[in-house]
């Protein structure tokens, strides 16, 4: 019944309603098992600034204290976790320390708005509703992009984002480090991809127009990255880098002429759009670069998927470079797509030889591509996708036109991004069953800043974040506007500038002519 559901985001699986309320005073404790000693000092320091109350942490529970217990070991899948509420305890458990993770925040959302607050805040009785959750995710792949080769943000940014994903149940942070208009990661062997890469002379100004006088820079030092990378994992993220190859990398060209087709020189892009310039596929120099960027990539991210890129290609410097075609006749290719097929199993092979997947954006998707490779769908070429699936690829469903966070709201408005469904409808179950899970992208040509970031984020990402999360059936647009009008409050008091609900669904004639503010976007 839509009127009985809790203000939570994702929409849990299934809630009963209890009698009384759990009320939060400095007596209660954090019963925690030794898997939830990570969780256990997260939900401490979550709930100490605002409540003023050091809540202790112990391993057994004292007689007559209120408790908050998390519990790991019982039945359930990796993510999945119950939550029972009643006046004198809330107990979490879960199989894995990801579902008393997720349980923490379905808590974090029952309690008042305030609890974002990092001062003591005075007044609010820190209690939550008596309640049996059983709740469970729909996908394993529930992700968000933030394009850092655009616009540098910055590691507080990045993890006030990390956090925003927390509190809505995402688990994968796509992070994407490379472009033709910046190199973002501390390659110690190659000190030029940084001190060259990362800095550019200007920006362009809109799509077609040029690029003012300003320098962007930036860049995170291996530490920097390491540090990222482990506030993720107590967040239960997985951080997933990409480094694009072979195109979408002039600013690592400008370093590093020699691994291109023409020798160079390059200056690091400030326009955007697609660079004629690529990784020379001949040089065995480009594959001996590539796998020690990787080797070092590999070393700061855990995770096990690589996001190489893939994605726009262009063929021109390929046709005509002595190397190119040396290879393409070596290798028996018929042509300069092929030589990108065997590009991507090149490094995809190299990769698994270090027990890594690797992902590519759906242009990698042809003959013969790698088994192991995961695809993300972002354009065109259902069909294919759909074959792929049925053989066995494994794919995140990213679809541009209904996913991608940098475009217009009268393009992509919050209704549609709430409608949007990985499983389209062509997709049979044999399909089905290899789609992993769904991703929402920010492009950030046009996002400078975090004000920005915020508004063309949310509150979109809530909905992404429902549909990666809840079962299908239980959807329902209704219930999901009235759980974000609580749940905008939240974001309020986490100084999150969210687009106004006004102008996150613009009125029909709007959206009608939405598809041409992809050619009209500039710089704010
Ligand atoms: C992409 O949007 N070029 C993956
Ligand atoms: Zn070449």
């Amino acid at each position: 019944m839509a009127g009985d559901t809790l203000a939570v985001i994702p929409r849990p699986a299934q809630v009963e309603r209890l009698d009384g309320r759990f009320v939060l005073t400095p007596d209660t404790t954090i019963v925690a098992d030794e898997r939830n000693r990570r969780n256990a000092a997260y939900l401490r320091d979550l709930l100490a600034p605002p409540t003023g109350f050091p809540l202790p942490i112990r391993t057994e529970r004292p007689v007559q204290s209120p408790a908050i217990m998390l519990v790991t070991g019982t039945e359930g899948g990796p993510e999945g976790y119950s939550l029972t509420v009643s006046p004198q305890q809330a107990t979490i458990s879960a199989a894995q320390a990801a579902g008393v993770f997720y349980g923490i925040q379905t808590v974090r959302q029952l309690l008042p708005v305030e609890i974002e607050r990092r001062d003591p805040v005075h007044g609010v009785e820190w209690s939550m509703p008596c309640v049996a959750v059983r709740d469970a995710p729909r996908f394993r792949w529930r992700g968000y992009m933030l394009d850092e080769g655009r616009h540098f943000h910055g590691a507080e940014t990045v993890r006030r984002a990390l956090d925003l994903m927390a509190l809505q149940k995402l688990n994968v942070f796509h992070w994407h480090l490379t472009e033709d208009q910046g190199w973002r990661i501390e390659i110690k062997r190659y000190p030029r991809l940084t001190e060259v890469g990362s800095v550019r002379r200007g920006t362009a100004r809109s799509l077609f127009g040029g690029c003012d006088d300003t320098p962007h820079s930036g860049f995170y030092t291996q530490a920097e990255i390491r540090s990222v990378v482990a506030y993720a994992a107590e967040r239960h993220i997985t951080v997933v880098p990409e480094i694009e190859m072979p195109g979408h990398s002039l600013a690592a060209l400008a370093s590093y002429p020699e691994l291109s087709c023409t020798g160079g020189p390059f200056e690091v892009a400030c326009r955007f759009g697609i660079m004629r310039d690529v990784y020379c596929a001949g040089k065995e120099a480009t594959f001996e670069f590539l796998q020690n960027v990787l080797d070092e990539v590999m070393d700061m991210f855990p995770a096990p998927y690589i996001h190489i890129g893939g994605d726009e290609v262009p063929k021109g410097r390929w046709k005509k470079c002595p190397a190119c075609r040396l290879r393409i006749k070596q290798e028996g290719l018929a042509n300069a797509s092929q030589l990108q097929g065997y590009f991507t199993n090149r490094i995809s092979a190299y990769l698994a030889r270090h027990g890594r997947r690797a992902v590519g954006w759906n242009q990698i998707l042809g003959e013969g591509l790698d088994e192991r490779a995961v695809v993300q769908y972002w354009i065109g070429g259902r069909k294919r996708l759909i074959a792929a699936l049925r053989r066995g690829r494994e794919a995140i469903i990213s679809p541009y036109l209904e996913t991608y966070l940098d475009h217009s709201y009268a393009l992509t408005s919050l209704g549609k991004a709430y409608r949007f469904e990985p499983l389209f409808s062509e997709l049979d179950a044999s399909a089905a069953r290899n789609v992993i899970g769904l991703e929402a992208p920010l492009w950030s040509e046009f996002v400078p800043d975090r004000a920005r970031l915020d508004y063309q984020t949310y509150p979109r990402l809530s909905a992404y974040a429902e549909t990666g999360w809840s079962r299908r059936e239980d959807k329902d647009v209704a219930d999901f506007y009235r759980r974000l009008g609580h749940f905008v409050r939240r974001l309020d008091e986490l100084g999150v500038q969210y687009a106004p609900l006004s102008e996150a669904d613009p009125p029909r004639f709007r959206q009608m002519f939405g598809i041409f503010t992809l050619f009209t976007r500039s710089y704010a």
